[in-house]
């Protein structure tokens, strides 16, 4: 397996960069906005595709490098279901796993540091964000923090884990890189409470200043999401408002990019295939099934996902790869059954 524990030094923040081979698909968590060009450099120094980028929160103390690796590397952003963000890729909840080739990462629901805190588990180690930090644990006084929440997040959650599950969290003040469950309940002096008002207490009582990137930060890290307005205007772009009818038009071919867990959870459009995003260079470029379909039926290929970003770089994929009948349907599955479109 491929593990880079890589440190942003303006933020103290960790980022982790995880690939089971050289060659293969890679996953990063909590990337850094100024660090970008250092990771887009990792990928290919290892020669890795980045098909994951992953927020464990929104980040009020830097600005996140997901949009920019969506931009340079086409790969799917996901962030936790209650993120403000406005539009990422995935959206994940309590239960999920987050998949790439060779990898799986189980997804915890961590609340407390903000209330869109998630915490993902691998194997023999736990990426907590600011949840559970070493010798810390996450300021809980803004972006619907909860000590309390934060306290079940911790004791009922994360120390319930295997004493020797490694602990990486998405900061640092001191230097500290890794960290286990035992040692943090036997040391974190924020752990040697007992009980929950108690910690409460702690929580409630630590005076601190606002983060000095804040007021950049947050409004940055809420306007993420790709910009679909650019296909509209060249008009290969579909909205479900108008009319759900134009979708069984025989003339087109319905594309689900999403994956086999998300396809399970949300329905599916009736009548679409299936061709996972991540392998979409492959489906549209010459030889490839998409590539082909499309040129022998001389059907239009619309594109569809959770949300419409894996969509939108859909469309691009496809006329770099020389397809011109194409376009995606605007807001994805989401929009689409907010306009009471069917599901199977
Ligand atoms: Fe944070």
């Amino acid at each position: 397996m491929i593990f880079r524990q890589l440190f942003d030094s303006e933020s103290s923040t960790y980022t982790y960069l995880l690939a089971s081979r050289r060659g293969g698909e890679a996953l990063i968590v909590d990337p850094v906005l100024d660090k970008v060009d250092r990771y887009v450099q990792l990928l290919d120094e290892l020669d890795l595709k980045l098909i994951k980028a992953v927020d464990t929160h929104l980040h009020a103390d830097h600005i996140t490098g997901l949009g920019a690796l969506r931009n340079r590397t086409r790969c799917i952003t996901v962030m936790g279901e209650q993120s403000g963000a406005d539009v990422v890729s995935i959206r994940v909840s309590e239960g999920d796993t987050i998949d790439i080739e060779g990898l799986s990462l189980d997804v915890l629901y961590t609340p407390g540091h903000t209330d869109d805190s998630y915490s993902f588990l691998m194997e023999d180690r736990v990426f907590t964000g600011d949840t559970l930090l070493i010798r810390g644990t996450g300021r809980t006084d803004f972006q619907n923090g909860s000590p309390h929440a934060q306290y079940d997040s911790i004791f009922n959650k994360l120390l319930k884990l295997p004493e020797d599950t490694l602990v990486f969290p998405a900061h640092d003040y001191k230097g500290d890189m890794v960290s286990t469950i035992g040692e943090e309940r036997a040391f974190n002096p924020r752990l040697q409470v007992n009980s929950k008002a108690e910690y409460v207490e702690i929580m409630e009582n630590l005076k601190l200043a606002n983060p000095k990137m804040m007021d950049v930060a947050v409004p940055a890290n809420l306007k993420i999401g790709l910009k679909q307005d650019k296909l509209e205007s060249m008009g290969l772009s579909l909205n479900s408002g108008d009319g759900h009818g134009g979708l069984d038009n025989p003339s087109l071919i319905l594309v689900d990019l999403r994956d086999a867990t998300e396809r399970a959870k949300n329905g599916v459009i009736p009548g679409s295939v299936h061709a996972p995003y991540p392998d979409i260079d492959e489906h549209v470029n010459a030889g490839g099934m998409l590539h082909e379909l499309a040129r022998s039926s001389g059907r239009r290929i619309v594109f569809y996902c959770a949300y419409g970003e894996r969509s939108a770089m859909a469309v691009e994929s496809a006329l770099d790869a020389g397809l011109t009948n194409i376009c995606h349907l605007a807001g994805g599955m989401d929009a689409w059954k907010a306009a009471g479109g069917p599901t199977a």
